[in-house]
């Protein structure tokens, strides 16, 4: 696996990207204000750094992103606030080409950030996020959505604090797949976060991302052992997959034998790792949902995120 001189990967499309089913994200959409230093401020400290900027963020913004510079259809269903911010993300959800339809506006409420400082030295990002009212994308709001008419071939899930939201979503794609055994809709979690209350998440989609600070929590010291352990709790014929930073990637079957993959580290070195882990999740999804194997998946995963790294932002994995 290594990317193409000017082709940028070596996945091909099995079909025109018209005729493709899109692929849906389900989570937050925050802005990201970017600071971009030389190296971690000291504290109390007064210096110039090398840039600040804008850009869009959150774990089911950057996973549509990545989904759609892979050249995926690719939607965002999402809470934005009726704020100074709400602009700047519309326009850069178009600059992507990601479809925000069914996104919901909220008024009364302010929009999430995150501070993320950028050492480019080792390219360790460090967030400090607030959300103080922001109400996420709820049941209610998914209800809205036609799954006959929209013809998802996948939803990705970010595993948010609304838990028996997000459930209740699952299991209405569940009752429409098994109403319309033809036009399956696959689906995914991300356990991220380190809450517990997301854990009964586990047993209640197709492939179930669990980061490293995830497994942290329930004790796991790598990702062959968070598979092992975790992987009991997921359905009969469901995947858990794991990303650990720069120890790479693995995942398995419940029924079925570990895979894995190292990192792939960008020949430029690293400078940004903002968003390594929602690319991986995007190189996962893409993937599959192109039929690769596990093995490819995982794989493709881990060179998206090694790419990503390389640079600061998504833009270069165009
Ligand atoms: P997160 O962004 O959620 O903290 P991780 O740090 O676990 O995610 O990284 C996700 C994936 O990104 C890893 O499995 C790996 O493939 C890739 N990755 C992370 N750090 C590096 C790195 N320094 N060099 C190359 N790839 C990396
Ligand atoms: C990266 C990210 C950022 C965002 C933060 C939210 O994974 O999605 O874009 O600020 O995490 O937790």
């Amino acid at each position: 696996f290594s990317p193409g001189k000017n082709k940028p990967f070596p996945l091909k499309m099995d079909d025109h990207p018209l005729n493709q089913r899109p692929i849906a994200c389900c989570g937050l959409t925050c802005c990201d204000f970017i600071t971009l230093c030389k190296g971690f401020p000291l504290e109390d400290s007064d210096q110039r750094c090398i840039d600040m900027y804008w850009q869009r963020g959150g774990n089911a913004s950057n996973t549509s992103t990545v989904l759609a510079l892979l050249g995926a259809r690719t939607e965002c269903l999402c809470t934005i606030a009726n704020t100074r911010e709400k602009e700047f993300l519309k326009e850069d959800f178009a600059k992507y080409a990601v479809n925000i339809e069914n996104c919901v506006y909220l008024d009364d409420c302010t929009a999430p950030v995150s501070n993320c400082i950028i050492n480019v030295q080792n390219g360790s990002r460090t967030i400090l996020h607030s959300n103080k009212s922001l109400p996420e994308f709820s049941y209610k709001d998914f209800q809205k959505i036609d799954l006959k008419k929209q013809k998802y071939q996948w939803v990705h899930f970010e595993g948010r604090p609304n838990v028996p939201d997000i459930s209740s979503m699952l299991q209405a794609i569940d009752s429409h797949n098994k109403a319309h055994p033809d036009e399956k809709i696959i689906t995914s979690v991300e356990l991220e976060k380190t809450r517990m209350e997301i854990v009964p998440l586990l047993d209640k989609a197709d492939y179930v991302f669990v980061s490293k600070e995830h497994a942290q929590i329930h004790g796991y010291q790598c990702k062959e052992d968070t598979v092992e352990g975790l992987g009991t709790k997921i359905r009969d014929s469901s995947v858990i997959i794991c990303a650990w930073g720069e120890s790479g990637a693995c995942a398995k079957p419940k029924h079925g034998p570990i895979v894995a993959s190292p990192i792939f580290p960008p020949e430029g070195g690293v400078v940004d790792t903002l968003g390594a882990g929602d690319s991986f999740n995007a190189g996962v999804i893409f993937a599959l949902s192109r039929g690769k194997m596990l093995q490819e998946a995982v794989s493709f995963g881990c060179l998206v995120a090694g790419k990503k790294c390389g640079f600061r932002g998504f833009e270069g994995l165009k």
